[in-house]
């Protein structure tokens, strides 16, 4: 038996299925922690809440050959300055109506969800919004009565009211306002923003 060679001995495998399940666990716990550190607001991609204080626009780089948002000075929703709280209270009462109805089963933010319904991850900066004075109140009444508001882009569907209060529907533009702010990697690509006018 002492000829079996180490590579053909059980204990050879049983050690080693050992040493990569631990292995790959501490990996994973440190890509975890590194994930965590890279999606939080107030990192380096991901703006802290109170940028939706700020005018906020998605511009291309030629030599990056993509968009990267550019956060420029103070240009207020809602005709309010948000403390850092504020904002985040904000913000997440809109990220929390985003989640109850569901919008990933028609549209996609950052990536995840469906292409039914316009990706919104940049709707904030949507040319479709008219213009930046009628931008708020137009979302705001857009996401009440979608039916009613009906924007379609030619496509023919209808967005169906979720019944969002005014509450809600402030928090979700405070929330894509937020969201347009983060560095995406310039994705959504080629995406004309309602700055371009200027
Ligand atoms: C059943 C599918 C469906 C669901 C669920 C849905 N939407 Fe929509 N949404 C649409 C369609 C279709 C459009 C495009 C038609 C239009 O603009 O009138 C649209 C348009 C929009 C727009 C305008 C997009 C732009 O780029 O300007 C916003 C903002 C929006 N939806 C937000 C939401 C939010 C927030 C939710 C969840 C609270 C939601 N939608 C849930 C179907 C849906």
């Amino acid at each position: 038996m002492n000829e079996t060679p180490l590579w053909a001995s059980e204990s050879f495998w049983k050690k080693t299925a050992i040493w990569v399940t631990a292995g790959s666990f501490i990996i994973l716990v440190v890509l975890t922690f590194d994930s965590l550190s890279k999606t939080s607001a107030g990192s380096k991609r991901v703006p802290a809440y109170s940028v939706i204080n700020k005018k906020i626009d998605y511009q291309f780089k030629e030599d990056l050959h993509k968009s990267i948002p550019v956060i420029g000075d103070t240009e207020l929703i809602f005709g309010k300055v948000f403390t850092e709280e504020e904002a985040e209270q904000l913000v997440m009462l809109g990220k929390k109506t985003t989640q109850a109805k569901n919008c990933m089963n028609c549209h996609t933010l950052l990536g995840n969800g469906a292409y039914f319904a316009p990706d919104l991850t940049k709707a904030w900066l949507d040319k479709g919004w008219v213009s930046k004075e009628m931008r708020e109140d137009l979302m705001v009444k857009f996401l009440m009565n979608p039916e009613k508001n009906a924007r379609t882009f030619g496509s023919n569907r209808k967005m169906p009211n979720l019944n969002i209060t005014e509450a809600e529907a402030k928090g979700v533009v405070a929330f894509l306002k937020w969201m347009s702010s983060i560095d995406t990697n310039g994705f959504p690509y080629n995406f004309k923003t309602i700055n371009a006018e200027e």
